[in-house]
């Protein structure tokens, strides 16, 4: 990032770069109105700032998914915003850092300060350090503009060679995004997995942000897992260390939040497919957590390699979605269309685990039309490939 860009930036936040912005935060931003809005207000404004500002009011308007409202008065870097964790994740985890007892957080590559605001919000004072010029330009702004400069300090320099001094707990959630894509080896994050280590031996209190796909053996032990979800999407894990770990691992699914430990149960033994189907959350599983779920259900599984968990008895829970099984039929696409048809299924969901199936394709081979609506969930039972038609089960009371 070169200095022109940082001086583009921050002539948006001078009064006329301002007053541009306020004038386009009335509008929703559209992609094809963007060009000939442009074209006008270079009548008015200069080309450089008209530039810079209608990125913005793009930026913000994608912004929208992880910040809610909040998106419209903030401000950020393409980049920035790819990598900042979402609103209602950063709060979970300010929520873990203030039940901790933690009152100075470093955090080591704040970015544009997703992370940094839930902490600060959270009652929690800040150390927020980022090497990169431009991006701690934005999350200056994005501090003043919440109003919390009185609890964050900013820094730009590069988090390992920063001194921690006051603060009594860090997180850090390193760049995991290279020139080539995303980065899946911690090894290769910057900075990588190995600073975490050692930063964990140096102040005790520690989280760090990873890939869901973080191999578990590379969690060192006494350290906590814990894989986060919204609205049935993984979204992050996150390793603690010190009295920020918990439980061995966890499962978080928000808006709730409802968390799942880890209580040392095995995988349990498949059965046959009773009346009712539960296709857990996906932060139970990458959390390997099946054998808590199932036996809370009192459920077990279908088969040894697939994550559906059955049993005869509905029992409410957030961290899976069930399915009462109306039939369960061999898997052959002549056979499964007759039944689509015969049962006039025209809104039909297809879900598949451990088959090599795409639901896209099957749906159209299997011609949905008709009054009703079914969820056919194609897997394997017992080492066999089966469909079953299925209806979404809500447990009354
Ligand atoms: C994943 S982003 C942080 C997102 C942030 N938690 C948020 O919610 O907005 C990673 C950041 O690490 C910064 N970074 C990478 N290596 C660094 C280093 N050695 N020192 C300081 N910052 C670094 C990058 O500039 C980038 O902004």
């Amino acid at each position: 990032m070169g200095a022109v860009e940082i001086d583009d930036f921050t002539a948006l936040l001078e009064p006329t770069g301002q007053q541009l912005l306020a004038e386009l935060s009335g509008g929703v931003y559209v992609e094809t109105a963007a060009l000939s809005l442009a074209s006008k207000l270079r009548d008015r404004y200069p080309a450089a700032l008209v530039a810079t500002a209608l990125t913005q009011a793009r930026l913000r308007s994608h912004a929208e998914a992880k910040f809610g409202s909040a998106a419209a008065t903030m401000y950020f870097t393409a980049h920035g915003l790819e990598q900042a964790t979402r609103r209602s994740v950063a709060e979970w985890r300010a929520r873990r850092y203030a039940a901790a007892g933690v009152r100075r957080v470093a955090d080591l590559c704040c970015g544009i300060g997703g992370d940094a605001l839930a902490f600060a919000a959270a009652g929690i004072d800040v150390l927020a350090v980022d090497r990169d010029p431009v991006t701690c330009a934005v999350a200056a702004a994005n501090v003043r503009a919440a109003g919390l400069g009185d609890r964050i300090e900013m820094q730009c320099a590069d988090v390992t060679k920063v001194a921690l001094e006051g603060c009594d707990a860090a997180f850090l959630d390193p760049a995991r995004r290279g020139d080539r894509g995303r980065i899946f080896d911690p090894a290769a994050y910057s900075p990588p997995w190995g600073f975490a280590l050692e930063l964990a031996e140096r102040v005790g209190e520690l989280g760090v942000k990873v890939a869901p796909g973080i191999p578990h053996e590379l969690v060192p032990d006494g350290a906590e897992a814990e894989w986060v979800s919204e609205r049935g999407e993984v979204k992050e894990a996150g390793i603690y260390f010190g009295r920020l770990a918990g439980e061995r691992r966890r499962a978080t699914l928000l808006p709730g939040p409802w968390s799942l430990a880890a209580r040392g149960v095995g995988d349990p033994e498949p059965a046959a497919v009773g009346r009712y189907l539960y296709e857990p959350d996906g932060a139970v599983i990458r959390a390997r957590l099946i054998g808590e779920l199932a036996q809370d259900l009192g459920a077990r599984t279908i088969d040894a390699t697939i994550a559906y968990l059955s049993s005869d008895r509905l029992v409410s829970t957030p961290f899976a979605s069930a399915y009462e099984i109306t039939d369960v039929l061999p898997f052959h696409v002549k056979q499964l269309r007759a039944e689509v048809a015969r049962r006039g299924i025209g809104v039909l969901t297809v879900k598949k685990r451990g088959a090599d199936v795409d639901p896209a394709v099957l749906r159209r081979q299997l011609r949905p039309s008709g009054p009703n609506s079914a969820v056919l969930i194609v897997t394997r039972v017992l080492g066999a490939h089966i469909a079953l038609l299925a209806q979404p089960a809500h447990p009354s009371g």
